[in-house]
Parts: structure tokens; sequence; C-alpha cells
């Protein structure tokens, strides 16, 4: 019988430093009024100068395995998504695993931007699905604040830093209902962050920072996201109102009210923490999860739908019953 990943328990972690709107307005030209009517955001968090993708993933990680209620050496495969990995390699999910002080388990990182949860959740569901893994850990984990370049207004008022974790199952029990993952490599230029060492492609400093067409992608995201949910609903035989929840990537509140209206959803019914966490990018959907069950909207038994867009252009889309 094939089993089905269902979520055994989540985690989050977020640094202490709390940069506001107000705060970024003094470095360059905008304010608070503009972002959060524009955006969504209020505030993001500031990772601290020894923190690491590594050192918040191990912190996220422990609490979704402390919710989960199963021993650390029963996880058969490590998943981390980051696009700030502590090294080039080893993989940030090797140094986790060494954290954690798992042994003989596989452990890899995933690169999908800010698609990276739903890539990472797609390949974990086929290795629950197929039998050959039992128990996966799945995190996203960012510091955005280090590749984001603090001049450049259209992007530095959007990202911040942290870390989600999710631990699913093999259970006879529904739980990851289907996935759905998208790559269109044809739009690179609208969003990208060069890798400095290489310089296969220069940024204008020859830094590596985020740079971005937003007014393009924000158009994209929104129709883009928009066909994800009718193909999501269509592989479930499932109408608009059987969704409970919607857990968005959360890029900015217009792209996600907008992702809410096709699916004649309130925004009483969507997992928002944009405001006072801004874009982690792929931690996002992972960290909004972990907030929705953590203070117990999303109730087992409901459906729930996650959806994300990001650089590449990459996109995806879940439907999993907590
Ligand atoms: O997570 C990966 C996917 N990323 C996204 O989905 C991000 C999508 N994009 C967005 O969220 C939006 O495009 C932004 C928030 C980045 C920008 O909002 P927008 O409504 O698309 O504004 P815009 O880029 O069309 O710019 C409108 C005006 C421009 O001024 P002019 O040319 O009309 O005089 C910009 O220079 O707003 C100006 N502007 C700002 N003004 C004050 C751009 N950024 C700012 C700012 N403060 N921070």
């Amino acid at each position: 019988m094939t089993a089905n990943a269902k979520i055994l328990g989540t985690g989050g972690y977020l640094p202490a430093e709390i940069r506001t709107n107000d705060d970024i307005s003094k470095t360059v030209d905008t304010s608070d009024a503009w972002i959060y009517e524009r955006t969504g955001i209020k505030s993001r968090r500031i990772a601290a100068p020894e923190e690491s993708a590594a050192s918040m993933a191990e912190i996220a990680a422990k609490q979704a395995i402390a919710n989960a209620a199963i021993n650390a050496s029963d996880i058969d495969l490590i998943i981390v998504t980051t696009g700030t990995p502590d090294c080039v390699y080893p993989s940030t999910a090797c140094i986790v695993q060494e954290r954690l002080g798992i042994k003989n388990c596989v452990a890899f990182d995933v690169q999908a931007a800010c698609s990276g949860a739903l890539f990472s959740l797609s390949i974990a569901d086929q290795y629950i699905k197929t039998g050959a893994a039992k128990n996966v850990l799945l995190i996203g984990s960012e510091l955005c604040s280090r590749i984001v370049d603090w001049t450049d207004r259209g992007t530095c008022i959007l990202f911040g830093d942290g870390a989600g974790a999710l631990l699913l199952g093999a259970s006879e029990e529904p739980g990851v209902l289907s996935t759905h993952i998208h790559s269109d490599g044809a739009y690179c230029d609208l969003l990208y962050c060069p890798n400095p060492q290489v310089e296969a492609r220069n940024d204008k400093n020859g830094l590596g920072f985020i740079n971005m067409r937003g007014n393009e992608v924000f158009k994209m995201a929104v129709t883009t996201l928009e066909r994800i949910v009718d193909e999501t609903l269509e592989a479930n035989n499932l109408s608009k109102a059987d969704i409970h929840w919607l857990v968005p990537h959360q890029a900015n509140i217009r792209i996600i009210a907008a992702t809410a209206k096709k699916l004649k959803m309130s925004l009483d019914q969507v997992i928002v923490t944009l405001e006072e966490q801004g874009n982690t990018s792929s931690a996002s959907v992972l960290l909004a999860l972990h907030q929705g069950i953590s203070d117990g909207r999303i109730q087992r038994g409901q459906n729930i739908l996650l959806e994300a867009f990001g650089a590449g252009f990459t996109w995806g889309s879940a439907l999993i019953k907590y």
C-alpha cells in the first residue's frame, strides 16, 4: 500500500533584531506609508552576524522534531532549501545533519528560490509515497538581509531573515494530497542574485545582490498563481469551498489578496505573516504554516493550499489534509 506524507510537526525561528520601515526610511528614499500600502510589510527580522542558514535551520528543526514527538534518529531524509547557504559545499543540509547529531540519513539542499519549500515538499512526498523514506525533515532557512542591496529601495524594503521547518511522516491517513511544481528559465533576467565568486554574471557592483524588476515579477506572480490554484483544485477534484486555509508565499499582500480572491476566500482564511516578517524567500511558506498550526487556527482534518512563486521563474503548490 502506498504511504501518505502526513504533517507530524512544524517549527520556526526568527532572529531577534526587528528592522522597521521607519528604520529603512532613514537610509533610502521611502516611507512607512509607501511600503505598507504597496506591500503590506511593516517590519522584518535581521539575523545577527554570528547567525547562518544552518544555525537558524537547526533551531527551527529542533522545534519541529519536538512537536512531532519523534526521535531525531528516526529521520531518514533532510532537505534544506536556501538561497544563502553557509558554504558552496558541503550542503547546508549536511551541516544541519551534523548539528542535529543524526547518523545514517540522507541530506541534500534544493535551490528553487522562493519556491524552494514547495519543490522540497514535492520531493519529500515522492520519497514517502514510494517507501524510500519514512520521516523527512524539510527546512527553509534564509539570510536575505545578506544578499540585499541596502541602497536599493526597490528590493531592500521587501526581504527578511528566518527559518521554517516541517516534519513529514509516512501514514495510512491522508496527508499531502498533491504537489505541483513548474520552472521557466526564460525569465532569469527579471529576478536574480549572482554568485560573486563565480562571476558568471555581474550585477552593478560585482557583489551578490538581489536584482529584481519588481513590477514585472508582480504581474507574472499574480497570473501564474491564479493558474496553479485551478491546476491544484482540478487535480484533486475539489472546489474552492473545500479549501479551509491558504498558506501563501509572503511576497506582497496584493499578490496574496489576488490569490485569495481567485479562491473566493476572505483574508481571514489566509495565514499572513509578512507584516512582521517580510519576504523570507523559501522559509516564508514554512514559517506561515508553522504559525497557523501553532496558534491553533489550522485544525486536523482541514484542507490547506500552499503556494509560492520565485526566481527562475519557479512556482509551485501543494494541497495537504492536515
Ligand atoms: O518573492 C519573489 C517574488 N517577488 C515578488 O513577488 C515581488 C513582486 N513585486 C512587488 O512586490 C512590487 O513590484 C514592489 C513592491 C517591489 C514595487 O511596487 P510597484 O507597485 O510594482 O511599484 P513600481 O515598481 O511600479 O514603482 C512605482 C513607483 C516608481 O516611481 P515612479 O517611476 O512612478 O516615479 C518607483 O520608483 O514607486 C517608486 N518606488 C518607491 N517609492 C517609495 C519603488 N520602490 C519604492 C519605495 N519607496 N521603496
